[in-house]
């Protein structure tokens, strides 16, 4: 760390504090993070070219930093060297015309939403929490509860400016939704975890305002019923979010939140929300014809914030008693039996599972509870259960990417795109200071 007087000579250099040094990733499965770094904030792509070149001709791990929501350890600095948070980088620039925002890296989920709010627009993806920011968002491909009808980040990043290891900046794509001009650099840099480029600012696709929302909440006696109704529902119309609950989610998510769910009855909870309240009517009675328990409408705000309130803080309550959240993804159609079969692995490594998620999507969450002697067996466990869900036709992270904690299943799960990933890698940055031991690992796999 010979170099930090000579980096404070082209930008401020801001000791360590606790709060750069973690982010959302449940604590057992988190990264170590590093003793010795210092936090640099740059303002714009020039002032991150020039920490760049730095870094790279002297070989300096850069870890770029976002909102610090990720729950795969992507933004924890894991080697000494520089913290580079894009919190300075928060110019918001709505071009209503064109239904765009162009967003500095570091501007909040909440900010794009105002910002998109006032000018009679909308951002429609809404990855649960606020403060992650645009670059975070784009560095993991973000998803959350409105990916079914909405898309991903993905799906809204109309260009990109990122500065690369050699300090080069570079703009890509526009304010245009097509884009056939060769190779995507573009959806290259998006979920690419801080480990291609550095991303300072994206053109950002807004939506017309959005409608008022019809909610529903149904509990069903099985699984198997639930999801067969996720099925008839989706191929009927394509509703904002398609959501299930596994009881004791629920009874977690009612006990963080002080509010109340419409029943503890049923081993599987949907909660739905529409559009336009008559699919949500269509809705209603498909559940009740397979076989819903109950189903509880809500169109006034206050009873559709207590329902959303209970899906949305389950993970928060479940945090500390957790070894980590899984975010793999199946066909939606098969998300009973993959819960099923999980849970009956799961029992033979005397394993508990708390399992929610998005099933519109398939992308299903599974918290494993954490037990005496996990570190022996959870892996091995682990490996099979991803594999299950890639045998099914699915992917080992929906949304919350590879950071430090899937490099492994990544490898040997998708051995052959691994290869191809760690070639991009070397060319992207040749030295790997940026995000070094996230997603790819070099002389590995
Ligand atoms: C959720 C986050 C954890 O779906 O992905 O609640
Ligand atoms: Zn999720």
């Amino acid at each position: 760390m010979d170099w930090v007087e000579e980096l404070g000579k082209i930008c401020e250099v801001f000791p360590p504090s606790d709060a750069y040094r973690v982010d959302e990733t449940p604590p057992l499965i988190a990264p170590e993070p590093a003793e010795n770094f210092v936090v640099v904030k740059p303002e714009n792509s020039v002032d991150v070219s020039e920490i760049l070149k730095f870094a790279n001709e002297r070989g300096i791990p850069v870890f770029t930093r976002g909102g610090g929501t990720g729950l795969s350890g992507g933004a924890v600095p894991t080697a000494n060297g520089i913290l580079l948070s894009t919190e300075k980088m928060v110019e918001i620039e709505v071009d209503t015309e064109n239904r765009v925002a162009v967003c500095g890296a570091g501007v909040t989920l909440k900010q794009l939403d105002r910002a998109a709010f006032k000018n009679g627009l909308s951002f429609p993806p809404h990855p649960g929490a606020e403060t992650a920011t645009v670059g975070g968002m784009i560095a993991t491909n973000a998803g959350g509860v409105r990916a079914l009808k909405y898309g991903t980040m993905r799906n809204y990043v109309l260009g990109l400016e990122f500065v690369l290891a050699s300090g080069k900046i570079l703009r890509v794509g526009g304010r245009t939704v097509k884009n056939s001009s060769g190779y995507s650099l573009l959806h290259l840099l998006i979920g690419s975890e801080g480990t291609l480029g550095v991303v300072t600012q994206a053109t950002l696709r807004l939506f017309p305002a959005m409608k008022d929302i019809t909610v529903l909440a149904a509990p069903f006696q099985r699984m198997e019923d639930a999801m067969s109704c996720v099925v008839e529902i989706s191929s009927k119309m394509l509703p904002m979010a398609l959501e299930f609950m596994e009881r004791r989610a629920v009874e977690i998510g009612e006990r963080v939140s002080g509010r109340r769910w419409v029943s503890r009855e049923g081993e599987a909870h949907l909660l739905m929300i529409f559009e336009r309240f008559d699919e949500a009517e269509e809705a209603a009675e498909i559940a009740e014809n397979k076989g819903a328990i109950d189903v509880f409408v809500a169109t006034g705000k206050r009873e559709q914030d207590d329902l959303m309130a209970v899906r949305g803080l389950i993970y928060e309550g479940l945090r500390n008693e957790i070894i980590e959240i899984l975010d793999a993804c199946v066909p939606p159609a098969k998300i009973a039996d993959y819960w099923r079969k999980s849970n009956e692995l799961a029992e033979k490594y005397g394993i508990e599972l708390v399992t929610y998620g998005h099933a519109g999507d398939g992308n299903v969450h599974q918290h494993p509870l954490i037990y005496d002697g996990w570190e022996n067996t959870y892996f091995e466990f682990r490996k099979k259960l991803l594999e299950l869900a890639v045998s099914y036709g699915g992917v080992i992270s929906g949304e919350h990417g590879i950071g430090t904690v899937k490099i492994q299943e990544l490898a040997e799960i998708c051995p052959d795109q691994y290869r191809i990933m760690k070639e991009i890698k070397s060319l992207f940055d040749p030295r790997g200071i940026l995000n070094p031991g996230k997603v790819v690992l070099p002389n590995h796999g």
